[in-house]
């Protein structure tokens, strides 16, 4: 079947910023299609929703039977994704018991960081080559892969950028990594109409950011429900955070 409705799949949207991102997409008319990790989440996720147009599909990013699963549902019932938004993510470096002191590169452990890059880069990967397909389908494509200002490289080696004491490991090199992605994603397809870029939120309170973040979810959601509806004439393999272009 072929949808004229636009569809889009956030990943991770059953909290945070991926709720809040579907929630703003499903306002403009948009169908969400919400990645959850189990039913019950998704059926409470989509209950919430009301009269928006929402379902959701079972989709663990580290596990390539679940995209397989959510490609054949997208396929049969709409034929084509508009929006691809890859928000699913974890920070996993304070759970280290080998890296007992923050900001220890040294001693974070290959098992930490071989959990955080295959849910923040792999699956990312792996989920997006999946749905290209479906991507190409549609009239205009989106990608949205979000990153983190913790992701640039050249805030990273500045001793007066914010960021710079903040050396989480892991998860920053996952984003960097995740960053790669995006800007030879983009190039690949720099002459069709599929755009890719990466977003950084802000920092937002939700359970990654915590309780002193610095956002609200509605505002975190912004970058992201921004890049997923840029128009054609919107940048591709950029890194924007509210509509400001990060360094990489
Ligand atoms: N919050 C911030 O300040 C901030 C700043 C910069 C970047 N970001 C990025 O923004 C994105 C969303 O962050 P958030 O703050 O909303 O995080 P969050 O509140 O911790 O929510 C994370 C979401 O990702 C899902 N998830 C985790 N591992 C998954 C997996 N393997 N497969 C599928 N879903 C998975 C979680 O599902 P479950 O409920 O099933 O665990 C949850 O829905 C992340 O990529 C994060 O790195 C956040």
């Amino acid at each position: 079947m072929t949808s004229a409705k636009k569809i889009a799949l956030i990943t991770g949207a059953n909290r945070g910023i991926g709720l809040e991102t579907a929630r703003e997409l499903a306002k403009k008319g948009i169908h969400v299609i919400i990645g959850v990790r189990s039913k019950d989440s998704g059926e409470k996720t989509v209950a919430a929703f009301k009269s928006l147009s929402a379902s959701y599909v079972i989709l663990d990013v580290t596990k390539t039977a679940d995209h397989k699963n959510a490609f054949d549902y997208i396929e049969k019932e709409f034929g084509h994704l508009d929006i691809l938004v890859n928000n699913a993510g974890v920070y996993l470096d304070n759970l280290d018991a080998s890296n007992s002191k923050p900001n220890q590169t040294s001693t974070t452990s290959l098992e930490v960081i071989r959990r955080t890059f295959d849910a923040n880069f792999f699956g990312v990967i792996a989920l997006t080559q999946t749905m290209l397909p479906l991507i190409k389908k549609a009239p205009t494509g989106r990608i949205v892969n979000l990153s983190s200002i913790l992701g640039s490289q050249t805030l990273h080696s500045d001793p007066n950028s914010m960021i710079y004491e903040s050396k989480a490991f892991a998860y920053n090199s996952s984003k960097v990594a995740l960053n790669a992605f995006t800007i030879h994603l983009a190039h690949e397809l720099k002459d069709t109409n599929i755009k890719v870029n990466s977003a950084h939120p802000g920092w937002v309170k939700t359970d990654m950011g915590g309780a002193g973040a610095m956002m609200e979810v509605t505002d975190g959601a912004q970058t992201s429900f921004s890049l997923a509806l840029l128009p054609d004439s919107g940048p591709t393999g950029g890194f924007f955070h509210r509509g400001q272009i990060l360094p990489w």
